[in-house]
């Protein structure tokens, strides 16, 4: 699959099929995160993968009661480990690295036939304590991973003409 089919393929899923991901789907998804550039190549990142059902569903009740979240067979918390460290342009590094990562995931997931969810509405301490990551690690996204068992409907985006401006700004 080429990238811009697979960009233009992915969706957020919110409706999973009840089966596990494939061992080997689930490393490749992982190694696309390894792959990303990030500031200063620190790999300030590591991702808490979640398969247990229990946990799975605590999860989705700190994820604002979305319970997809508790359905998908593997929820992916990305988490930077430096998230004190700022680019010399004032903005901080870690939310950057880990959209990365974490979009390397999504589209390496359409290759496998897979659809995710980021998620951005999650309690940041209760999941932190659910999941034993320690007080200066800050988890950027939870991702939800498995197979989709919805084609969800065209979203809406802004035309180049509004996102683009050439030279300077206009
Ligand atoms: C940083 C981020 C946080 C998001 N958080 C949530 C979330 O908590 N729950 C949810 O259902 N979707 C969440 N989304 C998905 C967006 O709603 C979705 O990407 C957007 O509506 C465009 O739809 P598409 O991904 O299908 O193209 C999030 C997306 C991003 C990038």
């Amino acid at each position: 699959m080429d990238v811009m089919t697979a960009i233009q393929t992915r969706r957020s899923i919110r409706s999973y099929r009840n089966q596990p991901v494939e061992p080997e789907k689930l490393a490749r998804v992982l190694e696309a995160a390894r792959r990303a550039p990030s500031a200063k190549n620190m790999q300030a990142w590591k991702f808490v993968v979640v398969t247990d059902p229990q946990t799975r569903a605590k999860l989705a009740t700190m994820a604002n009661h979305q319970a997809f979240v508790g359905q998908a067979p593997v929820v992916i918390a990305a988490c930077a480990l430096r998230p004190d460290y700022v680019m010399p342009c004032g903005v901080p590094a870690h939310p950057v690295d880990l959209a990365i990562a974490v979009d390397h995931i999504t589209l390496q997931a359409v290759a496998e036939g897979l659809g995710t969810c980021w998620i951005g509405a999650f309690q940041q301490e209760a999941c932190k304590e659910l999941l034993g990551i320690p007080p200066e690690v800050r988890i950027v996204v939870l991702l939800t991973l498995g197979y989709p068992t919805e084609v969800p409907p065209p979203t809406w985006r802004k035309p180049l003409a509004e996102i683009v401006c050439y030279e300077r700004w206009g």
